[in-house]
């Protein structure tokens, strides 16, 4: 069987595919469009990254692919759809990135509140004057009220790593959380009133057409004006513009951003506001987390040809109209 790679990933996820034809596209930037449709015409497996559009166009060159085994949890580059009217087995990277996402949402939510980012330029930029007590004032974390948008595996973890800051928790999602209100005390309401009453409201959303821009300027402006926003999960989730207007106006303390709408760009207005801590998509970036998130790719693309369903399947569809 021959597996298309589209950049070199941990060894983990390389070795066990030994037995079979392995190319792994050699850039360092994501691969362009015409050459992934070669690749994919070519192919029985596809290993692509979050940054590899796999489009309703892409998928219909597809002559004999069987597996897409996205190297990531969140699947919004691929035309899930298009796939499973293909028989195209879909699957991604749960769990095994849920605590190193969680960490960094942590990181991001620390780093907004007492103002690291604006503290770091200051010193590296010969500033740092000495100890004032006016200095970089932030905001304090203990006992202050969480929100999270997504009560998924990651908001979850998120969520659970407060409990040593007593904080009062609110969460949105459509499913109850049993495991927050047990936990935590948590609260499930409604994202307007999450936004409305959290100091800290943290975004654990798939990207899909319904959460495209849920946190637009209107959503915005419920926000306290001393509240920090963070987000892990896709930028597009959250109108950039908007965003940055409420950070310059004084209408928000500060975000923490891991993801942005059109990676790699980052709104020029965003870049403009010194209240925001940029990230560069790093959320699964650990040795750990990445390494495992290769072995799923792998076991996924072996099942598939052994012909045994795999775990993370995202589109179950596939094989449930297999076995008709
Ligand atoms: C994912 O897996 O979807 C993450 O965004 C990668 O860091």
């Amino acid at each position: 069987m021959k597996i298309y790679v589209t950049r070199q990933i941990p060894q983990a996820g390389i070795e066990p595919l030994g037995e079979h034809e392995v190319e792994i596209y050699e850039g360092d930037t994501p691969i362009g469009h015409q050459e992934l449709i070669e690749k994919v015409r070519g192919a029985d497996a596809v290993i692509p990254l979050l940054t590899d559009e796999l489009d309703a166009d892409v998928l219909g060159y597809a002559k004999k692919l069987k597996v897409v085994a996205n190297y990531a949890v969140g699947y919004d580059n691929i035309d899930i759809e298009e796939a499973t009217e293909r028989g195209i087995v879909v699957t991604n990277t749960p769990d095994v990135l849920t605590q190193a996402t969680a960490e960094l949402a942590w990181a991001l939510l620390f780093a907004s509140a007492r103002r690291i980012g604006e503290g770091e330029r200051l010193v590296r930029q010969g500033k740092f004057k000495g100890w004032s007590p006016t200095l970089l004032l932030g905001q304090g974390i203990r006992g202050k009220t969480l929100g999270v948008v997504g009560a998924g595996r990651i908001g979850t973890r998120f969520a659970l790593i407060s409990r040593g800051f007593e904080m009062k928790v609110f969460y949105y999602d459509e499913e109850r959380n049993e495991e927050l209100e047990r936990e935590l005390g948590a609260k499930k309401v409604d994202i307007s009133y999450l936004l409305h009453a959290c100091d800290y409201v943290s975004i654990h959303l798939p990207l899909t057409r319904f959460t495209r821009h849920l946190i637009d300027a209107h959503q915005i402006f419920r926000m306290k004006p001393t509240a920090v926003l963070v987000n892990t999960s896709r930028g597009a989730i959250i109108d950039e513009k908007a965003l940055a207007a409420a950070l310059r106006g004084g209408k928000l303390a500060a975000a923490g951003l891991d993801v942005y709408e059109n990676e790699p760009e980052v709104a020029p207005e965003l870049l403009k506001c010194d209240n925001a801590v940029l990230a560069p998509h790093i959320g699964s970036a650990t040795h750990e987390a990445r390494s495992r998130m290769a072995e799923l790719c792998a076991n996924a693309v072996l099942d598939v040809f052994a012909g045994r369903m795999p775990s993370n399947i995202v589109n179950a569809q596939v094989w449930a109209d297999r076995r008709q």
